[in-house]
């Protein structure tokens, strides 16, 4: 049996999630979406990727992200999510004992123990919570999670409907903005291969550094500082970054270099200055660029190769 607007789990979901899902004006535009993603989100994200998800989600494919940390796949996607249903997106964190009943619902025991098993004692989880409200679903690093569960999502998705057996009911997506992005970084060893069932049914968008003058631009749009930083100290601080792709164990993200800069600039302003000097950079550096003990010396060794001191 389907369900409608006053069934109770329906009544339920929006008194538990209405509050933190807002609306907006759903965004099917890419020009739109990519200046919205800039000016609200301040997010830098180039037409061609939106175009790429957009399509796949009219295509009614859910899309998978992949590529290192830090290169803005989990924020990227739940802005995209938010805007494409004009609804706040869920996010799911994946993890190896992630299962249904904390991502569709379960029952209370005390309250089973004195109501029975019925819509009473059920508390809906986010994903029955997104198809109920027409929301988006991020579906963070999915490696993390166990086969059977990706399994259960993608029928979840590809039917467009989620089955309670216990209440005997089935919930179906009222409308289009049910739509899911999994992210996932292929080079974290130690977690799990993707099936080639779940690869052939998502879109793969793969997520990769940007280019110099993009990462600028990131780390611009993000720095949040009085103190100015010359362009000529962000194009050396973005080789040093490029530089440890290259050449340490932990790379880098843009993430990194955002709050490496971040500090920069902060110890700019404590120090009375409105300019962000070398001296700021490279104190910066040995909190936020030094991530391992063994691994300090390569990351001086570039600092030095870069900035010559
Ligand atoms: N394209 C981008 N636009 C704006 N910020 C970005 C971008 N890419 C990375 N960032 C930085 O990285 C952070 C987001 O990284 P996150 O979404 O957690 O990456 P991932 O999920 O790929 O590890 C942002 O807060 C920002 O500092
Ligand atoms: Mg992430």
């Amino acid at each position: 049996m389907s369900v409608d607007a006053d069934d109770p789990i329906v009544r339920k979901v929006y008194e538990i999630y209405g509050q933190v899902v807002e609306t907006r004006k759903p965004v099917r535009n890419p020009d739109e979406m990519v200046r919205i993603l800039r000016d609200e989100y301040r997010l830098i994200v180039d037409k061609r990727l939106v175009s790429l998800v957009l399509a796949a989600f009219m295509a009614g494919r859910p899309v998978l992200f992949e590529g290192p940390p830090g290169t803005g796949k989990t924020e990227i996607g739940e802005a995209i999510l938010t805007l494409w249903a004009g609804k706040t997106a869920f996010v799911l964190p994946c993890s190896e004992n992630y299962d249904e009943y904390r991502v569709i619902g379960d029952f209370h025991p005390l309250m089973a123990m004195k109501y029975g098993f019925n819509e009473e004692s059920y508390i809906p989880r986010p994903l029955l919570a997104a198809i109920i409200l027409d929301a988006g679903v991020l579906v963070d690093e999915i490696r993390r999670s166990s086969e059977e569960f990706q399994n259960m999502l993608l029928d979840i998705i590809d039917k467009r409907r989620i089955i309670v057996p216990e209440l005997r009911k089935v919930f179906r997506a009222r409308g289009p903005g049910f739509q899911v992005i999994f992210t996932s970084n292929p080079e974290d060893i130690g977690q799990g291969e993707l099936s080639d069932a779940f690869l052939r049914r998502v879109v793969r968008i793969r997520f990769d550094y940007p280019p110099p003058e993009r990462e600028a631009e990131i780390v611009r749009i993000r720095l949040d500082s009085r103190a100015k930083l010359p362009d000529e100290l962000l194009r050396s601080m973005i080789a040093v970054v490029n530089e440890l792709r290259k050449r340490a164990s932990y790379k880098p993200g843009p993430a990194d270099t955002v709050t490496w800069a971040r500090v920069a600039a902060r110890l700019a302003e404590l120090r009375g200055s409105d300019t962000v000097d070398v001296r700021d950079v490279i104190e910066a550096a040995t909190v936020t660029l030094y991530k391992r003990v063994e691994e300090e010396e390569v990351v001086d060794e570039v600092l030095r190769e870069v900035f010559g001191v």
